[in-house]
C-alpha cells in the first residue's frame, strides 16, 4: 500500500484516465491494491446498503454506548431493560433482535447462569461492537448478522427481546407473527416502542417516522396473535446542557437519517436551524416507550 494517500489518489486518477484514454497502468494498480479494493467495497456499500443500516452505521454504533454523557435524564428511561431483567432466570434461552451493541447482552450475562443468549442485528457496525464486548464465560452467547426477516432460526426461546426495535421494521405484524413461532410453550415477547410523543417537542409526527399510539401498537400485538400480559406507557423526561450536547444525542441515535426516510444525507444547516428554534422554547424534551410483555394468545387460550 502506498503510504503517501494523495499520492495513491493522484495513481489511481491516472489509471483511471489511462482507463479511459488506453495506456499502461498495471503497475500503478499493483501499488495500491488495497487503496482500490476498499475505494470499490466503499462504493458498493454505499449503494447496496439496507436502509436501516445507513441509520446504524459504524458512526452510530461507535457512539451508541455514550449517547448517555449528552443528557440528564428524569424517570426510567430504560423500561424494557428492567423488564427484561425481572423476567430472566438462570438457563434461559433468550434471543435480543436488534440487539445493537450488545447492551442487553452483556447485563444478562453479568446477572445470570447457564443461559442461551443470542443476539442478532442487520447493522454489520452494530454487531461488531457487540462483538468486542467481554462477556463471562458463564453463558452460551451467539451473535448473528443477518435481518431477522431472513434468518432461519433453528432453536426455540423462553425470552425474545426486540428492545427499540420494532419501529425499524417494513412489518413490525410480520416480525412478532415469527417471533411468536420461535416461542417456547411459556415463552414471552417482551419489546419496548416510541410513543407519538417521543420528541415531540422538536419533532412533529408527520416528521417523527416510527411513533406508535397505544391504540396502533394494540392492533399490532392482536394482529400479531399475541396476548398483552403487560402493557405500559413510560414517560420520562431529558434536559441537555447545550444546544451542542442536543444535536450531538440526536446524531449519536442516527435520528436525522431516520426522518430523511433511512438515506444517508448528512446533516443539514436548514434541519439544525429548525431544531434550534425549537429547542430554545422548551426547557425539556420528552421521551417516552410503550412497553409490551407478550405471549402465543392460542397458546393462553389452550391453557384455561
Ligand atoms: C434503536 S437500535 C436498538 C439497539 C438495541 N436493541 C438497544 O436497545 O440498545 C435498533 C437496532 O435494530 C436493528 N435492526 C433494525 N431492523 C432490523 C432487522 N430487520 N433485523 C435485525 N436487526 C434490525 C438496527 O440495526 C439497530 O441496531
Amino acid at each position: 500500500m502506498n503510504e503517501n494517500i494523495e499520492q495513491a489518489y493522484k495513481d489511481i486518477e491516472l489509471c483511471i484516465y489511462h482507463f479511459i484514454y488506453g495506456g499502461e497502468c498495471e503497475f500503478l494498480v499493483r501499488n495500491n491494491i488495497e487503496l482500490i479494493e476498499n475505494l470499490i467495497s466503499g462504493l458498493n456499500t454505499s449503494i447496496d446498503e439496507k436502509g436501516v443500516e445507513k441509520v446504524f452505521n459504524s458512526a452510530v454504533a461507535q457512539k451508541w454506548d455514550q449517547k448517555a454523557e449528552y443528557v440528564t435524564y428524569y424517570g426510567v428511561k430504560n423500561p424494557i431493560t428492567e423488564e427484561v431483567m425481572y423476567q430472566a432466570s438462570n438457563g434461559l434461552k433468550i434471543a435480543d433482535i436488534g440487539c445493537g451493541t450488545g447492551k442487553i447482552l452483556q447485563k444478562l450475562d453479568n446477572k445470570f447462569l447457564d443461559c442461551n443468549l443470542t443476539g442478532l442485528d442487520i447493522s454489520s457496525d452494530m454487531i461488531s461492537v457487540a462483538q468486542a464486548r467481554n462477556f463471562t464465560g458463564r453463558n452460551n452467547i451467539t451473535l448473528v448478522n443477518n435481518d431477522f426477516m431472513e434468518y432461519d432460526f433453528k432453536d426455540y426461546y423462553d425470552i425474545i427481546i426486540f428492545s427499540y426495535v420494532l419501529h425499524h421494521m417494513d412489518n413490525p405484524i410480520e416480525a412478532l407473527k415469527k417471533a411468536k413461532d420461535m416461542l417456547t410453550e411459556r415463552g414471552k415477547i417482551l419489546f419496548s416502542v416510541p410513543r407519538k410523543a417521543y420528541l415531540s417537542e422538536v419533532f412533529c409526527d408527520d416528521k417523527a417516522i416510527g411513533r406508535f399510539s397505544i391504540e396502533e401498537m394494540d392492533n399490532i400485538v392482536m394482529s400479531a396473535g399475541l396476548y398483552p400480559l403487560k402493557a405500559s406507557r413510560n414517560r420520562f423526561m431529558m434536559s441537555f446542557n447545550s444546544y451542542e450536547m442536543f444535536l450531538k444525542y440526536l446524531q449519536s441515535i442516527g435520528t436525522y437519517q431516520k426522518i430523511m426516510g433511512y438515506t444517508n444525507q448528512s446533516w443539514s444547516k436548514e434541519f439544525s436551524a429548525e431544531i434550534l428554534k425549537k429547542f430554545d422554547s422548551t426547557s425539556f424534551i420528552t421521551g417516552e416507550y410503550l412497553t409490551y410483555n407478550c405471549e402465543n394468545l392460542q397458546r393462553k387460550l389452550r391453557r384455561k
